[in-house]
């Protein structure tokens, strides 16, 4: 991959010091920004109040992934605030076209992600919808789980696409990227890794999203 990106979660950093948590990063290519509601994940983090206040504090593009039910409801006002890149989840609803659309009109890059259980095929006719694919290589609602290498049949199977110029998307994956996982991702085919504790429990952040990269261009 010539050009990796990397997305470091703040799920992992310090919530009452999220400005120089975000500070502590400069140089990343996204902010990833985990909103999760407790009922589509078993975990609550936070919600459009602290995008809004991030998206004053930093000029890293924000990488919202919405871990939450009736997307729609929701994802179009984050494109509104001035995120990036706004995710919804394959499962939380039945009409993700609609919700893609929304978010694009509404200014912001659409994602669709789903869970390592989940599988692709069913969703490569709608792709074209979105900007992102997000695919989850550990069970969505916490930090520091172990990656889960089956899920990349599927990064592989969207780069083909990608690559033969049938879809225009970046592939992105969450969960478990470290030193020891990103090579493995990267020759799958991934353009975007999200990275939370590796990033955010290394003693220099920003040393940390550097070396990542470089492991991921190698
Ligand atoms: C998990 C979140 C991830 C999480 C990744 O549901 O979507 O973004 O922060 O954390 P690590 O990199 O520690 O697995
Ligand atoms: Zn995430």
């Amino acid at each position: 991959m010539a050009h990796p990106m990397i997305a470091p979660s703040i799920l992992s950093a310090d919530f009452a010091r999220l400005a120089e948590e975000a500070a502590a990063v400069a140089g990343s290519d996204w902010l990833h920004v985990d909103v999760m509601d407790a009922h589509f994940v078993p975990n609550l983090t936070l919600g459009l109040p602290v995008v809004q206040s991030l998206l004053k504090a930093t000029d890293i593009p924000l990488d919202c992934h919405l871990m939450i039910e009736n997307p729609g409801r929701w994802a179009p006002a984050y494109a509104e605030a001035g995120a990036y890149n706004v995710t919804i989840h394959a499962e939380a609803t039945d009409d993700p076209i609609a919700v893609a659309r929304d978010i694009r009109a509404a200014g912001a890059k659409a994602g669709l992600s789903v869970k390592p259980g989940t599988p692709i095929e069913p969703y490569l006719e709608i792709l074209k919808e979105f900007d992102t694919l997000l695919v989850m290589s550990v069970e969505p609602g916490f930090g520091g789980q172990s990656f889960m290498a089956e899920v990349l049949g599927k990064a592989r199977a969207v780069r083909k696409l990608v690559d033969s110029g049938e879809l225009t998307l970046v592939v992105e994956i969450d969960g478990g990227i470290n030193a020891d996982t990103v090579e493995a991702a990267a020759e799958a085919g991934v353009d975007c890794f999200v990275a939370g504790s590796a990033v955010y429990g290394a003693a220099d952040p920003a040393e940390a999203v550097r070396k990542l990269r470089a492991q991921a261009a190698s």
